[in-house]
């Protein structure tokens, strides 16, 4: 039974700062240890050094994890460990800072278990529909019941490197899911997704999803 899921599409004129009040709101509106996943991206990057440079967010009582990670060495440039570290984790030093490690999935998928839900998991729109590493038709969409991280990987070869992924069932755990959608290379994702077609950005269940988009990225919305 899918969780009933409050979605919301939010038309704003600046998606990272956007996102940077939810994200603050958030935190302040939950007492003690906040967990938030983080993605990749670049609209991410944007988001997370605007994110920096909020003041007022109590970063010693929250948790950085990783929504999906590219296989390759933690320093490469496609890593989203070394863009996260980058424009946030050294910025603001946080509680602590949970990068995924495609050789021992195990590992982070017992650190799921032992949290029980993240608070906040941040999720970008890939122009083919894909958020996270979730791939149209690929392997990963249909993980094993349970599981909380899925290897996966691109078979059209759109998007580079074995991955690893939170699955849509650890996702559909979260509180609150925000997705980032800025400009005009989306809007025809964007489109698709609100018109109810079965891409993997709009298989994401939760509490709540909030899709803030910017006007490009809505500009292939029908009213
Ligand atoms: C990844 C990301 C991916 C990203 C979208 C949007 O590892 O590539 O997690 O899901 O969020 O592809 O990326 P852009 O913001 O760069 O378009």
């Amino acid at each position: 039974m899918d969780a009933p899921t409050d979605r919301e599409f939010r038309l704003v004129a600046d998606v990272p700062a956007a996102f940077t009040e939810v994200v603050a709101e958030a935190i302040e509106k939950s007492p003690g240890a906040f967990r938030m996943a983080l993605s990749g991206g670049e609209t991410a990057r944007s988001c997370y050094e605007v994110l920096a440079g909020r003041a007022g967010i109590e970063w010693g009582r929250v948790e950085c994890y990783v929504g999906d990670e590219r296989c390759v060495p933690p320093d490469d440039d496609d890593a989203n460990q070394k863009m996260i570290r980058q424009a946030l984790i050294e910025v603001v030093s946080p509680a602590a800072f949970f990068p995924m490690d495609c050789d021992s999935p195990e590992a982070y998928e017992q650190l799921l278990q032992a949290v029980g839900g993240l608070n906040l998991i941040h999720l970008g729109l890939g122009p083919d529909g894909h958020t996270a590493s979730l791939f149209p038709g690929s392997p990963g969409l249909e993980a094993p019941a349970g599981a909380r991280v899925v290897r996966n990987f691109d078979e059209t070869g759109r998007n580079s490197h074995p991955r690893l992924s939170l699955t849509f069932e650890e996702i559909e755990r979260g509180d609150l899911v925000v997705f980032t959608v800025a400009g005009a290379s989306k809007a025809a994702a964007l489109a698709a997704v609100l018109a109810g077609e079965d891409l993997p950005a709009a298989r994401v269940r939760a509490s709540r999803v909030l899709f803030l988009c910017d006007e490009e990225a809505m500009s292939e919305v029908r009213p």
